[in-house]
């Protein structure tokens, strides 16, 4: 079952037979992935019809709300909230002022939230005009189990959609710099903030510690994954997962030397694929190693983050790393840099600005050494801002959080005031 957050009193369920979908319609279409909707109901039949989509099997990993009201009501809670994956908005707004009256939500709505809107005006120029401004779909009402499910299919499970997730790899400048460390956070700190599904891939076959570190100990993981390609689909992922919270899920690493790990290169694009089809976003922890495979994963993946500590050896390797994954990548943003574990007792350290004005890069953060608050957590299975919320370093990898996924912080969307500028297709 979805989870479903009624905000409304519940009403009693209706399964009128005469209003069931043909069966034939719904029959192909394969499950969405572990999207989050959020669906504003003007009317009573809408916010019924809405239950009975969360309902639906093809829905049973879809986070869905469902909120009594209208534009006003969602540009109200997003102000202050982050917006999910897909907004269903109904209203009885006259077209000739509903993009104007869409324009307080646009200013609050991150650009990669799709909406959909369900209108009573059957009206073609309102039509393009939505599409224009970046609207996912326009449905007139009457609209009935089968037209939703198939607007949020046309979105997210088309494969000629945009693809839905969002990779973004972690990687040391050597080893034991606190990439693993740097990646779990972060991983846990989009799926909370962001309230979205995230899947956080430990690809330190041998030694990974994503499942120490969210005190986890499951059977199956991302060695089943990689070894059997042929059977890996969704159905075969959602089993080798484990749940961390309540919006991040761990394939974990087998971390046992009962095997040895060598891989092909191209040996994890599969396991990229079905991430990528499966939630919004997946963090990946890589090793610090330059293999074959790892140079894949890195020219494959959204974002990469080098993670390095000011010293000699880390300085070099950051500039070889920067400069190689410029020329894998040359088409994409250059890797992002975070420096770690500054300000180590007795340790002598090269300046943040002076590492990094060799690298030609400026560091998304600059992360302190704090040996209570990364030992406290690391021996007890839990995340900075699970120790500490207020903590400065749980403030940072909040901004990470944000950077990494391309998420404004709500304070500066609100500012920057986007009024009547949807930017979403
Ligand atoms: N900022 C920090 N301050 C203190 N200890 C840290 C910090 N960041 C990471 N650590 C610790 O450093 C060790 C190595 O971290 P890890 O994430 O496993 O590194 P890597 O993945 O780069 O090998 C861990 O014990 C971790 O708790
Ligand atoms: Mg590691």
């Amino acid at each position: 079952m979805s989870a479903i957050d009624y905000e409304f009193a519940s009403p009693q369920s209706l399964r009128e037979p005469d209003e069931m979908p043909r069966l034939g319609d719904l029959e192909n279409m394969r499950p969405l992935p572990r999207i989050s909707v959020h669906a504003f109901c003007e009317s009573e039949a809408l916010q019924q019809l809405m239950e009975r989509c969360g309902g639906d099997r093809r829905m049973a990993k879809v986070s869905l709300r469902i909120t009594s009201g209208g534009i006003a009501a969602a540009a109200n809670m997003f102000a202050a909230a982050p917006t999910p994956n897909l907004i269903v908005l109904e209203t009885r707004a006259n077209p000739a002022i509903l993009l104007a009256e869409l324009a307080p939500l646009a200013a609050v709505c991150d650009p990669s939230t799709k909406v959909v809107i369900i209108g009573y005006h059957n009206d073609i120029a309102l039509y393009r005009d939505l599409i224009r401004n970046g609207i996912s779909e326009y449905i007139v009402q009457p609209v009935s189990m089968q037209d939703i499910l198939s607007a949020m299919a046309a979105i997210f499970i088309d494969p000629d959609a945009e693809p839905l997730g969002r990779s973004i790899a972690f990687i040391g400048a050597k080893g034991g710099v606190g990439a693993s460390t740097i990646a779990h956070n972060c991983a846990f700190g989009i799926s909370n903030l962001f309230s979205t599904e995230t899947i956080l891939a430990d690809l330190d076959l041998p030694y990974g510690t994503a499942n120490i570190d969210f005190d986890q100990d499951p059977a199956q993981g991302i060695a089943e994954a990689v070894f059997a390609p042929e059977r890996l689909d969704e159905v075969f992922l959602d089993r080798l997962l484990t749940k961390c919270s309540e919006h991040l899920s761990l394939l974990a690493a087998p971390s046992m030397l009962d095997r040895a790990y060598d891989f092909e290169a191209s040996a994890f694009q599969p396991v990229l694929d079905v991430l990528q089809r499966s939630a919004p976003v997946s963090v990946l922890d890589v090793p610090h190693a330059w293999s074959e495979w790892t140079r894949s994963v890195l020219a494959a993946v959204d974002e990469v983050v080098i993670c390095a500590v000011p010293d000699l050896a880390n300085l070099r390797n950051a500039k070889n790393m920067l400069d190689a994954l410029r020329r894998l990548r040359p088409n994409d943003k250059a890797p992002h840099l975070i420096l770690n574990q500054v300000g180590m007792p007795k340790r002598p350290e090269i300046a943040p600005s002076e590492f990094c004005e060799p690298l030609e890069a400026d560091p998304i953060a600059i992360i302190p050494f704090d040996i209570n608050l990364f030992g406290n957590a690391a021996n007890s299975g839990r995340m900075i801002s699970e120790m500490d919320a207020k903590s400065p370093v749980a403030e940072t990898f909040s901004q990470v959080a944000h950077i990494v996924t391309g998420r404004v912080a709500v304070k500066k969307a609100k500012k920057g005031g986007l009024l009547g500028l949807l930017k979403r297709r």
